[in-house]
Parts: C-alpha cells; structure tokens; sequence
C-alpha cells in the first residue's frame, strides 16, 4: 500500500498532461476494442424513435407504483448522469497519455453519446410516470452520487489502468448485471424497450474494460498490480457495499425511501429488482468477477457487509 501512495505521489509531481500528437496511429491495432467500436456504430439508437412513449398507459397503474417508479427512475438518472462527465475524462486522459492505439479512443467517443442517451432515457420515464425527482430526500445519500469520477480519472496519480479497471469492469460491470436484473422483471413495454436498449449498450462498455484490462495485464509489474488491486479494493469496499448502485447497503437506512420506491416499482413490473434479486445478483457477481480477475494476475480480498453477507 505505501508503495502505491509512493507512486501516486511521484506521477502527481510530474508535468501535466503534454500532447504529442504524432504518429497518429490510426490504423485498428486492439482489434476486439475496434470490433466494439464498430459494433456501437451499428447500433445506434434515437431514444426519441426507439422507445414507444406514446404507448405508456398510466391508467393501468395505482398510484403508488407510478409514484415508485418516478423516484426508483430518478435514482437512475443520477448515476447514468456520472457517465457523461467521466466518459470524456478518461477519453482526453487516454488521448494524451498514450499515443499507442486509437481504438479506445473511438470507443470512448461513441460511448459518450450513448450516456446522453441513457440519462435521457431515464429522466423522461420519471416524467412520463409523474415526474422526475430533482435530488434525494436524504442529504447524506445525496452525498454518495458527488463522487466527482471525472476528477479521478483525470488525476495523474491514479493510473488509467487502474481507473478502468475499477470504475469500468467492476462499477459498470455491476451496473450492467442490475439492468439485466431490471430487464428481465420489467413488464412495462416502455420501461422494458428503454432497460434493453441500455443492457446493449452497457454490454459493449463493460466488455471494453475487460478487453482493455486483458491487453494491458500482460505487462503490468507487480507495482500496477497493486495499485490496481487497492482501487478496486477502494471502490468495492467505499462505494459500492456503501450503496451506490444497490441502495439497501447504505448504511443508516439513508436510502430507506428509494430501496421501499424500489420494491414497488419491481411489483408493478415498472423495471426494477427486489432486495433478494439485487443481493443474488451481487453475489454472483462478486464470485464470477473475483476469478475473473483473478486470471490477469489480481486477487481481491474478501469483503462483509450485514445486508449482504460475505463476498
Ligand atoms: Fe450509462
């Protein structure tokens, strides 16, 4: 751990980021990182043309399922709202960090676009069910969303390897296993066009991080691997079994009103997961992440939580 501090220390006193533009490197070099890019071409999407808004019937709902699922919505436009500041950051961070390859780089680019989409999304189903919620009612819980991601990731302290690896294959990565979650419960066909269009997407950014970790592992010394291994260890242990994406492990019930909110979208098919499902889908996660990561050389400690159990 101090050497990962040392080497955080020594990165921040070096010149800040410098552009060196050529050679471009234009040519596909990262070729599964190229065949995402071409595939998220391919799928574009128009929210506005793709999702049958008009085909929402509020009438077929009591009150407070539609008022559930404006808060369990909003919730979800505050976190797809991180991807838009901290897709660019790491794109300019990748830019002029490394001038290798540019597959990441166009990746990263269409990738921005599609979180426009997702918070989008998410904003104008809160409005169709009644209204989108402007802030959490808890000011403690409002205080895990300003995370300020993209500041992290344009910190020369913390590696780019590190940072995907943390916030791309393990946040995005449970994020992704959630909205399959949500998708395969929603009975709403507005609620279930929107989940599937946002599984597809998040499927390409998850499997960017981990083609992109693959490719990098291979040369990381022991000293990356340990600084990867401690941010990850950081956002497991600080973010994610504090409740960012899974609202019931805040401690103090401070999101007690989005996990109840939660619930009830869930019965209503309103597109969300019970406890139970969010719990089995963490730990699945955990299980399946842990020997994944595993075989490029990091190996997780274990983690506990009260609500969860071990992991
Ligand atoms: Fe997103």
């Amino acid at each position: 751990m101090v050497s990962v501090t040392a080497a955080r220390l020594q990165r921040r006193r070096s010149p800040p980021l410098v552009e060196r533009r050529f050679p471009l490197h234009l040519e596909p070099k990262l070729i599964s990182i190229r065949a995402l890019y071409e595939a998220a071409k391919k799928a574009r999407w128009d929210p506005e043309r793709h999702i049958p808004w008009k085909s929402f019937d509020a009438a077929g709902y009591e009150a407070g399922a539609l008022a559930a699922a404006q808060l369990s919505w909003s919730r979800r436009a505050w976190t797809e709202y991180g991807g838009m500041p901290e897709t660019p950051a790491i794109l300019i961070r990748i830019c002029l960090e490394h001038n290798g390859e540019s597959d990441p780089k166009m990746f990263l680019t269409v990738r921005g676009t599609e979180e426009a989409w997702h918070v989008e999304c998410c904003w104008r189903f809160a409005e169709l069910v009644g209204g989108y919620r402007q802030a959490p009612a808890n000011p403690d819980y409002a205080e895990l969303f300003n995370q300020g991601f993209h500041r992290k990731a344009f910190d020369p302290g913390v590696s780019v390897d590190a940072y995907i690896a943390a916030h791309v294959a393990v946040q995005d990565g449970i994020d992704l296993e959630l909205y399959r979650s949500h998708l395969r419960h929603a009975t709403d066909p507005v609620a279930a066009a929107i989940l599937k269009r946002l599984v597809q997407d998040k499927e390409r950014h998850v499997a960017f991080g981990w083609v992109y970790l693959t490719e990098r592992a291979k040369e990381w010394p022991a000293a990356v691997r340990d600084e990867v291994t401690a941010e990850i260890e950081h956002v497991l242990g600080d973010l994610e079994l504090q409740g960012y994406h899974c609202a019931w492990l805040a401690p103090s019930d401070v999101a007690a009103e989005v996990v109840a909110a939660d619930e009830a979208t869930r019965k209503a098919g309103l597109g969300a997961s019970s406890v139970a499902e969010e719990g089995a889908v963490l730990k699945q996660w955990f299980a399946e992440a842990r020997t994944a990561f595993k075989n490029i050389g990091v190996t997780l400690r274990s983690f506990s939580h009260k609500r969860l159990g071990d992991v």
